[in-house]
């Protein structure tokens, strides 16, 4: 027999871990528009059209919350390289908290952009016509994007559909999703025998 102390431990634990889970991203606009105009323009060029990559928009979420806090100038000319996302804040903190595998973004590229109210054309042509972005968006090796914002932050995260850069889950010791409300429940029957 159980005791109300495991019990109890075992409730706060699963809460805990429901916690850690992202929440459901709610729908923005500002967000969606962006991602609905570079699409437009890789029709343009003849490139595969960006699905949404649900743990990529993930992580640009968490990205573009700690950003909040930041000043544009710090991250004005930060210049994207794939692999290398030393600089991004709290990197590991957050791909733990998406449950992304580390090494399957590496060949991702992750496009942080401060703009006063996020104005849509400002938005759409400078991730389009400032060189540092655009070989990146007009890429047909990306495959799907994440897209995250937060006050005058704009995260654009691009992937691919390879292992090395598709933003896919670690295999990790958490429970998989599909067993958290068996979880959850057990844990409450737990609780209250
Ligand atoms: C990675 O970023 C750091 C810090 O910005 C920089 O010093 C370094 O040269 C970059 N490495 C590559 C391979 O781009
Ligand atoms: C990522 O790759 C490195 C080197 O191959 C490996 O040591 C590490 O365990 C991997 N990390 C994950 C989360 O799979
Ligand atoms: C980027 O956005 C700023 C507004 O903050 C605007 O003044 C500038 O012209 C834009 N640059 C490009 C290349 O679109
Ligand atoms: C993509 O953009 C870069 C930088 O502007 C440019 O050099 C390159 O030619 C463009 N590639 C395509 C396929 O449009
Ligand atoms: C990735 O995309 C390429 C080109 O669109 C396709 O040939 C390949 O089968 C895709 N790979 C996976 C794992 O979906």
């Amino acid at each position: 027999m159980l005791s109300f102390n495991v019990g109890l431990y075992l409730l706060i634990a699963s809460l805990v871990v429901f916690h850690l889970l992202p929440s459901p991203v709610a729908c923005d606009d500002k967000e969606k528009d962006l991602l609905h105009d570079i699409n437009t323009y890789r029709k343009i060029l003849n490139l595969p059209v960006l699905d949404e990559n649900k743990k990529a928009s993930c992580l640009a979420e968490e990205i573009a919350e700690d950003l909040g806090d930041v000043h544009c100038e710090v991250f004005r000319d930060y210049y994207p390289t794939p692999g290398n996302n030393s600089k991004i804040p709290n990197f590991q903190k957050n791909i733990d908290k998406c449950n992304i595998n580390i090494n399957t973004t590496t060949e991702g590229v992750i496009m942080p952009l401060c703009l006063p109210k996020l104005n849509s054309d400002d938005l759409f042509s400078n991730y389009t016509k400032f060189n540092r972005f655009t070989k990146y968006l007009n890429n047909s090796k990306y495959k799907s994007a994440g897209v995250g914002s937060e006050d005058d932050w704009m995260v654009f995260i691009v992937a691919t559909n390879t292992t090395s850069g598709d933003f896919s889950s670690a295999s990790s010791s958490l429970l998989p999703h599909f067993l958290m409300p068996a979880f959850f429940f057990a844990t409450l029957l737990l609780f209250f025998k």
